[in-house]
């Protein structure tokens, strides 16, 4: 039961629950029609951790379903959440116009919405959100009727769910999700966080477009690793440092260091580490990074590890320490181990990935470490300090120049 139990307690301690801000998805996807203005046309887009009357990436979605050219567009929602319809300010339904008397605006199961077009449903000359809002709204009406919708209906989930093999409606890993996710050409969302692991191998990511957001971390899972050295995956044009701030429920704990609350009693917080994974084309994926010789960098580096020291090589493995990726020597053509962010930068046609420290680090004994920052996790590169002792580093990438070029 790793998952159920892991995503028990995720659930208990509402921390799934973090939801993206229009912005952020709307950076993202520029970059991506930015490259290439046709990426999504004809295509059927799956959201599967998204209300779609509460998510912003539906939002995103519907309102550029046009221009986009977009075939379909499919948005799940998911059963357990605790907040389920009841939080975001996006909300479709702001109120009960035309429901039931005694129903709330809020559905109260696990549902999802199949969109083939957005057309001027409200007859104003124009089509906009509010088309898309009306015609829900009214598709709502219908399933609240018990009639029969085109576009809304209610997920049933597995038989007898045991979070092991069969899943609760809306799971992305029920059979109804994951049949969705065989018609469709791209799947985006931002996933659980709980089960990023799982959510990826879910996607298949060489079989369909994809883009997700998680923690940097993730890129060094033995899963994900090897799928950005097969240029499988790669990270996003839009976030490379610093953190990003989510809506959170009204009752989630406000424990975390940055967090508001908007005039309107939102709350938000700020995550670290946050990037974009995916597998869509951007301009910043094919942009080479403009490097110094070593013999500049030695010179001139800002930084008072390289600034007048050689590049020093590990004991342990066949490369050069580079500390700084703004530090790589643009006219060397061996190994270099370089910091994780270097991905964040990473050209294909510039550099090749040979592969992650942890994994590629032969033993090393006999030796004392220098610094107990670093005498945590794993098999690293070493760089010998004096005789027996070494300095440990932190998570490296080896790269090396495409085909050896130092041009
Ligand atoms: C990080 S939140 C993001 C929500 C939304 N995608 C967004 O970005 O605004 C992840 C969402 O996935 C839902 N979720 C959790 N476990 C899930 C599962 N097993 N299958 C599908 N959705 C799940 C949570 O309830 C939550 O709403």
């Amino acid at each position: 039961m790793a998952n159920s139990g892991s995503l028990t307690q995720a659930r208990n301690d509402k921390k799934d629950e973090f939801y993206t801000q229009l912005a952020d998805i709307e950076k993202e996807m520029n970059a991506y029609i930015e490259y290439d203005a046709n990426v999504f046309r004809g295509k059927t887009v799956l959201l599967p951790a998204d209300d779609p009357f509460e998510s912003n990436f539906f939002k995103f979605f519907a309102l550029h379903f046009n221009d986009y050219g977009l075939k379909k567009l499919i948005a799940t929602s998911y059963d357990p959440s605790p907040i389920v319809n009841t939080q975001l300010e996006l909300s479709l339904f702001g109120d009960d116009d035309g429901l039931k008397e005694g129903t709330s605006s809020k559905l109260s199961t696990a549902y999802k919405i199949e969109l083939m077009d957005v057309s001027d449903f409200d007859e104003d000359g124009r089509i906009n959100i509010t088309d898309v809002q009306e015609r829900l709204r009214s598709e709502r009406v219908k399933i609240d009727h018990g009639k029969p919708s085109k576009m809304l209906s209610y997920l049933e989930g597995d038989a007898d769910p045991d979070g092991e093999t069969r899943f609760s409606p809306g799971d992305f890993r029920s059979a109804e999700v994951s049949a969705l996710r065989d018609e469709s050409d791209v799947v985006i969302t931002n996933p659980p966080f709980s089960l990023f692991r799982d959510f990826l191998e879910w996607i298949e990511p060489e079989k369909r477009l994809f883009s997700i957001i998680g923690n940097v971390n993730a890129i060094t899972y033995k899963s994900v690793f090897p799928l950005i050295m097969k240029n499988v995956l790669w990270m996003g044009e839009s976030i490379h440092s610093g953190d990003r701030e989510f809506k959170v429920p009204d009752t989630y704990p406000l424990k975390s260091a940055g967090w508001r609350v908007d005039d309107k009693g939102n709350k938000y917080i700020r995550v670290k580490g946050v990037r974009w994974f995916t597998n869509i084309n951007h301009g910043r994926r094919h942009q080479p990074l403009s490097l110094m010789t070593m013999a500049d960098n030695k010179m001139f580096s800002k930084h008072k590890e390289v600034m007048g020291h050689d590049y020093q090589s590990y004991a342990n493995y066949p490369a050069i320490e580079v500390p700084y990726t703004d530090a790589i020597p643009g006219d060397y053509a061996g190994a270099m181990g370089v910091p994780i962010t270097f991905l964040d930068k990473y050209s294909p046609e510039q550099f090749e990935i040979l592969g992650l420290s942890n994994a590629v680090a032969k033993p090393i004994t006999n030796f004392v470490e220098d610094d107990a920052v670093y005498s945590k996790g794993g098999p690293q590169f070493y760089i010998k300090d004096g005789p027996k002792k070494y300095r440990r580093t932190y998570g490296r990438v080896v790269i090396k120049r495409v085909d050896g070029s130092t041009r």
